[in-house]
């Protein structure tokens, strides 16, 4: 089975993922190990946008595929963005600053942190990213107060043709019990579309766990369900031949 992480902030230096290439590195070897074909970079927009560029990741990008190949390791890098909805979002798509999935049509979504009920901005904006020709792809939603608040909303917008991405973490319960039931609940009502590592570091808290995710999922949902959300799925995601 081939695997494909479609949330990591593996760039270094860039938000608030490694501090140094070597890090970087550390993570492309365990995600190796752990078979995991590609990875898509998804450093914070803001992040991007405010203290470096869209070229300069691009740069850190084949700088590490580079690297890795070097070193023989199986995993390759692809370039997006964690991209938090803010009216200005849609002119950052046109302009280049916020990035898809691998120049794909498929765009990854953060939900606001400080918004804790749906409001109007949000879904004009993500009507325009559809308007667009883009399918959003919203990260963690169980982790998100908005949809803690209103599952129905998370629903809706599945009904809407928006998809889910699921931490790995939550699944197995490293963010706390109530991000583990939430996402069991998302999952078993079949509202997750892919599940990813959103992996930060080399080594602690935020690291690379997409296989315990993989296996959580499994005793779940079983084999093949769990199989479609870290290979399947992601593979179309991810716009490669
Ligand atoms: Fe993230």
């Amino acid at each position: 089975m081939k695997i494909y992480d479609l949330h990591n902030h593996l760039l270094p230096s860039v938000d608030d993922g490694p501090g140094d290439i070597n890090e970087s590195l550390e993570i492309v070897r365990i995600s190796s190990d752990q078979n995991i074909e590609f990875i898509l970079a998804t450093p914070h927009r803001k992040d991007v946008t405010e203290l470096h560029s869209v070229a300069h990741i691009k740069k850190l990008t084949d700088q590490i595929n580079d690297i890795s190949l070097e070193k023989g390791y199986l995993t390759k890098i692809k370039l997006g963005m964690e991209n938090h909805i803010d009216i200005t979002l849609p002119e950052d798509i046109r302009t280049g600053y916020a990035l898809t999935m691998n120049y794909g049509p498929y765009i990854l979504l953060e939900m606001p942190w400080d918004e804790a009920r749906k409001e109007k901005y949000i879904d004009d904006v993500l009507d325009e990213v559809k308007e667009m020709d883009l399918i959003p792809v919203i990260a963690h939603p169980e982790r998100m107060e908005i949809f803690k608040n209103d599952y129905e909303y998370l629903k809706e917008l599945v009904g809407r043709g928006m998809l889910m991405q699921l931490t790995s973490s939550s699944l197995y319960g490293k963010f706390g019990n109530e991000a583990k039931v939430f996402s069991h609940e998302i999952l078993k009502d079949g509202f997750c579309h892919i599940i990813a590592s959103d992996t930060h570091m080399a080594f602690g808290q935020r690291e690379q766990d997409l296989i315990k995710g993989f296996e959580t999922a499994k005793k779940l949902i079983g084999q093949e369900a769990a199989r479609e959300l870290v290979s399947d799925n992601p593979r179309i995601l991810l716009n490669i031949d």
